[in-house]
């Protein structure tokens, strides 16, 4: 019996080995994640999946570098990041990852263009014509046409094409969306599923997470979390 050749992935972005998350509250110890070996590679178009409470968020907080494992090993390429000081963490979550929340995490008091040109500032890049890139993405994701608007005059489905246009602007090496349509209606929901989907196609590397097996099963990749471990993965459908 020969042994199938693995399908060709593109080069690893981010790999993890052994990586533990604990939580001191008092006298106990909460594991959050418990030992995670993983690598999201460039192309890839994952979810992670797994109940409430399964580790999914912080496992999307410590691939984004918004949080700092209390153990394991993490690299970026081939650059080792576990132990890296704040200021450098803060420096790759701004220029290397793009964030999408359930909740939007839009600025009221922004127009929309003001709020996808955020991260631009964060990163203290410099991108030539940031507004017309701006503009550009906001294009991309159907809202040309409402720039000026405020978060409050849009639409939950609208509100979360800002965020993807805002989560893009700077160019991410990966996009991770932590129950993009959590707070989405069914059409809207699909919408902007159909949206990822895009992007995927166009070769950008996206991580969903969601406790939602019909959403997982529309990606390439599913990673399961349960109490803290990657249990299975499933490569290239
Ligand atoms: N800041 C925190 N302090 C203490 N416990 C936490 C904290 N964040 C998460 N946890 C715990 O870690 C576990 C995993 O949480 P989380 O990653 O948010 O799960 P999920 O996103 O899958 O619902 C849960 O038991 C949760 O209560
Ligand atoms: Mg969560």
């Amino acid at each position: 019996m020969s042994t199938p050749t693995p399908k060709r992935r593109g080069e690893v972005l981010i790999r993890l080995d052994g990586i533990r998350k604990e939580y001191q509250l008092g006298e106990t110890t909460v594991r959050a994640l418990d030992g995670v070996d993983l690598s999201i590679c460039r192309g890839d178009y994952s979810a992670i999946l797994g109940p409430s409470g399964s580790g999914k968020s912080t496992l999307m907080h410590i691939l984004g570098f918004m949080d700092q494992p209390t153990g394991g090993k993490m690299f970026l390429g081939e650059r080792e990041v576990s132990n890296i000081r704040p200021g450098d963490r803060s420096k790759l979550r701004a220029t290397e990852i793009g964030f999408v929340f359930q909740s939007f995490n839009l600025l009221s008091r922004l127009s929309v263009i003001e709020n996808v040109l955020l991260p631009v500032e964060y990163a203290r890049r410099k991108i030539e014509n940031a507004d017309e890139t701006a503009v550009e993405m906001l294009n991309r994701v159907g809202l040309g046409h409402r720039i000026h608007h405020r978060p409050s005059q849009l639409s939950g489905g609208e509100r979360q094409r800002v965020a993807i246009a805002r989560a893009m602007i700077n160019k991410p090496r990966i996009l991770l969306a932590d129950e993009p349509t959590g707070n989405l209606d069914s059409r809207n929901a699909a919408n902007i599923l159909e949206l990822f989907d895009h992007l995927a196609d166009e070769g950008n590397t996206l991580v969903l997470v969601t406790h939602d097996e019909s959403i997982a099963h529309r990606t390439r990749r599913v990673i399961r979390v349960l109490d803290g471990k990657v249990t299975e993965e499933e490569v290239e459908r």
